[in-house]
C-alpha cells in the first residue's frame, strides 16, 4: 500500500502571494499536483497537510477527490509538516510518499517509477542532474570557488520510502536536532542509501512569478503532444 502525503502548509513568501490556489491552466497548484496522486494507480490515501487556518479552505476546493483520507494541519517548517502527516496515515501504509504541492507537474508515471525503486531498495527519490556550473559566493555576491558539479543532482519530489523507514528517519532528526529541507536528508541521518531515479520532465516548485508562466507553457505543450503515461 502506497499513500500520500502533499505538503501544502508554506507561506509561499518568495512568490509574494499563495501559490497553491494560483492558477495554471484555469486549476490552482495543488489540485493539479493532489490530481497526479489520485490519477496513481499504486497510491491509495493521499493525506494533505496545510496550515491550520487554510484546512475548511482545502477541503473544499479538493472535495472531489477521493483518495484523501484527511486534510491535517501543518507545522513551523517542512520536516514539521511531514511528521503530521505521518501521523495521519492509515494504519495499513507500507510505502510513503513525500510530496510538494508546490509541483503541479509531477505525472503518474513519474510517481510509479520512483515507487518501483522504493519497493527494491527501500528508499528512492525524483531528481534531476544540475547542468549550471556551480560557483560558492560570500554574503557581497563575489565568487570564493568552484563546485564540482559532476554527480551533483537537484532533489525534487516525490520521494518515496518504506513507512518505518521515514518514521525512523523523524525521530533522528527530532533526537539530533537536525534540520532537514527534504526526507531523503532525513534518512541519510540513519545510513541509508536511497537510489534517485532521474527525471527527463519538467517537475519543479513553483517559486517565483515567472514558474506560474512557465508551468502554464509546459501544460500546454502537454495537452498538444498527449502521451499515454499522462
Ligand atoms: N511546506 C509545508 N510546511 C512548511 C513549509 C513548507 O508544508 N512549514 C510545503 C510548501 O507548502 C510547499 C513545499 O513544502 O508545497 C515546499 O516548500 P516551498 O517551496 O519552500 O514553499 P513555501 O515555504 O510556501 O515558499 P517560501 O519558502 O517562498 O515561503
Ligand atoms: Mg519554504
Amino acid at each position: 500500500m502506497l499513500a500520500a502525503i502533499i505538503v501544502a502548509a508554506g507561506s509561499s513568501r518568495r512568490l509574494g502571494f499563495d501559490k497553491l490556489t494560483a492558477r495554471i491552466a484555469g486549476v490552482p497548484v495543488i489540485v493539479h499536483a493532489v490530481d497526479a496522486f489520485q490519477r496513481t494507480a499504486s497510491v491509495t490515501d493521499i493525506v494533505v497537510v496545510a496550515r491550520a487556518d487554510r484546512i475548511a479552505e482545502f477541503n473544499k476546493l479538493l472535495g472531489g477527490v477521493s483518495k484523501i483520507c484527511g486534510v491535517v494541519a501543518g507545522g513551523e517548517d517542512r520536516h514539521n509538516s511531514v511528521q503530521a502527516g505521518l501521523e495521519q496515515l492509515p494504519e495499513s501504509t507500507r510505502f510513503v510518499s513525500v510530496h510538494d504541492a508546490a509541483r503541479p507537474l509531477v505525472s503518474p508515471a513519474e510517481i510509479e517509477q520512483v515507487y518501483a525503486k522504493a519497493q527494491i531498495h527501500g528508499a528512492a527519490a525524483l531528481t534531476e542532474p544540475v547542468r549550471d556550473t556551480l560557483k560558492r559566493v560570500g554574503s557581497d555576491l563575489m565568487v570564493v570557488e568552484s563546485i564540482e558539479r559532476q554527480n551533483v543532482y537537484a532533489m525534487q519530489t516525490p520521494q518515496i520510502f518504506e513507512r518505518t523507514l521515514l518514521e525512523k528517519a523523524y525521530v533522528a532528526v527530532g533526537t539530533n536536532h537536525q534540520h532537514v529541507t527534504d526526507e531523503v536528508s532525513a534518512v541519510q541521518l540513519l545510513g541509508q542509501k536511497v537510489l534517485l531515479v532521474e527525471n527527463q520532465e519538467p517537475n519543479f516548485k513553483i517559486t517565483y512569478p515567472r514558474d506560474l508562466q512557465l508551468a502554464e507553457s509546459v501544460l500546454v505543450e502537454r495537452a498538444r503532444q498527449p502521451t499515454a503515461n499522462r
